[in-house]
Order: structure tokens, then C-alpha cells, then sequence
């Protein structure tokens, strides 16, 4: 089994739930983007101060949930998961209610000075080897942001006609965020399909 049989695309990056152990064998649980770099390849973008980077920093390894639960993702976004929502695996542990996930053992790490729209930090760029893929379900879907974005912008484009004044303001300020998103975490037809909502944006400058 290789990262295609639980639908990632080369190339398309996923929100996924991470889950990883610190020294003293706890686990915890955080959304991380992952982008699928390989069959069998990740990459990903740790900014410094979670506790994820830490625990990956101490055991070069971590584990990928593949899931769409909403609570699971904010419950592990704004504090741990209860210790009951895990299962171990070997040393690690898995997400109980997660679709899939598999293990990732890293291959290198680098921190670099990175500097964006929220301004300067240090990031952590991981590349890990994918192994132990497991499905629980027939048919995964990753999550991927792109299709979220392109049918927004889509509603935001039917609704130009409507708005004015600070709404309108609003609107144009968020089709541009749509489209970096798009951008950045989409695949070559859903970047096409942006461009196209971008031109018939046009219309209404
Ligand atoms: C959908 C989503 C994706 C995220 N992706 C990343 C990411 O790629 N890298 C990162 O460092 N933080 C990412 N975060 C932020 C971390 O999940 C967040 O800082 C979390 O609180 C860290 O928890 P921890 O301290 O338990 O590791 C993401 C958050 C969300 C909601």
C-alpha cells in the first residue's frame, strides 16, 4: 500500500491530525498540513513552539490521521485529545475514530528563517518516509482545502451583483485569500478552476 491508496495526490497538501509521544510516552494530538511529496515521501511545515515539534524533534517519528471529524480537529487544535480517543501502535499512537493513517519516520529536518504574512519565524522543515499505511475505511478522502475555496469563491462571485460599500470590500478581500490558498494547497485543475473564477471576477471592477 502507498499514499494513492488512501487518496493523496503527489504534490497536494492535506490537513491531517498528527499525533506524536514525548519522552515519557504521552501522546498528543495536533492538526498539521502535510504535503504528499512521493508515494511513500512527506514533507512538512512545523512552526517552533508547539509541543508536536518538540515531541518529533525527540523521536524523529510521528503519526498521520487521516480523518474529517470536526471535533477532532478542534479538540486537538485548542488542547490535547482525551487519552481515551487514542490507540497505541507499537510506541505510537493513532487517532481510534481516525479513516487512516500511517507512520512517518524522518529522514531530515531543517529549521529555516521563514518570513510570510504573519511575519518572521522559525520553521521546521521535515521530510519523513511513509510506513505501516492503515485504512480502516474502503474509500479515504483526505482533506484538501482547495475544493472548499473554489466552491466559496464561487458563492462570493454570484453574489457581486448584490453587495456594495464595506461588503464588497469584504468579498474582493477574501477572494484573493481563497486564491493563495488555492494556490497553495491545490492540485492543477483546481488551480485552472480559481483562474477562472479570477477572470470572471473581473467583470466587476
Ligand atoms: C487545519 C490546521 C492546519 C495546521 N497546520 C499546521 C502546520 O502545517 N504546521 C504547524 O506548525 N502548525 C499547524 N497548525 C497549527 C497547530 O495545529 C496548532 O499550533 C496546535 O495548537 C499545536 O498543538 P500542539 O502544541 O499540541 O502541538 C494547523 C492548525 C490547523 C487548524
Amino acid at each position: 500500500m502507498d499514499l494513492k491508496d488512501i487518496g493523496m495526490e503527489r504534490g497536494l497538501l492535506y490537513e491531517t491530525v498528527v499525533t506524536t509521544v514525548d519522552s515519557n510516552g504521552k501522546p498528543n494530538a495536533a492538526p498539521i498540513g502535510i504535503i504528499c511529496k512521493n508515494n511513500l515521501e512527506v514533507v512538512c511545515y512545523l512552526h517552533h513552539g508547539s509541543t508536536t515539534v518538540k515531541n518529533i524533534k525527540d523521536t524523529k517519528s510521528f503519526v498521520v490521521n487521516v480523518l474529517k471529524d470536526p471535533m477532532i480537529f478542534v479538540e486537538s487544535t485548542l488542547g490535547n485529545l482525551p487519552i481515551e480517543k487514542y490507540e497505541s501502535h507499537g510506541d505510537k499512537f493513532y487517532i481510534g475514530s481516525t479513516d487512516a493513517f500511517f507512520v512517518a519516520d524522518v529522514t531530515s529536518i531543517k529549521d529555516v528563517e521563514r518570513k510570510d504574512q504573519f511575519g518572521v519565524s522559525v520553521t521546521s522543515v521535515l521530510k519523513a518516509d511513509v510506513s505501516d499505511i492503515t485504512k480502516f475505511k474502503q474509500c479515504v478522502e483526505p482533506l484538501n482545502r482547495a475544493i472548499y475555496g473554489i466552491v466559496e469563491g464561487l458563492v462570493y462571485l454570484t453574489r457581486m451583483n448584490m453587495v456594495s460599500g464595506d461588503m464588497e470590500k469584504l468579498y474582493r478581500h477574501r477572494m484573493a485569500e481563497i486564491a493563495r490558498i488555492v494556490s497553495k494547497v491545490g492540485a492543477k485543475d483546481h488551480k485552472n478552476a480559481m483562474d477562472m473564477i479570477m477572470e470572471a471576477f473581473k467583470d466587476f471592477d
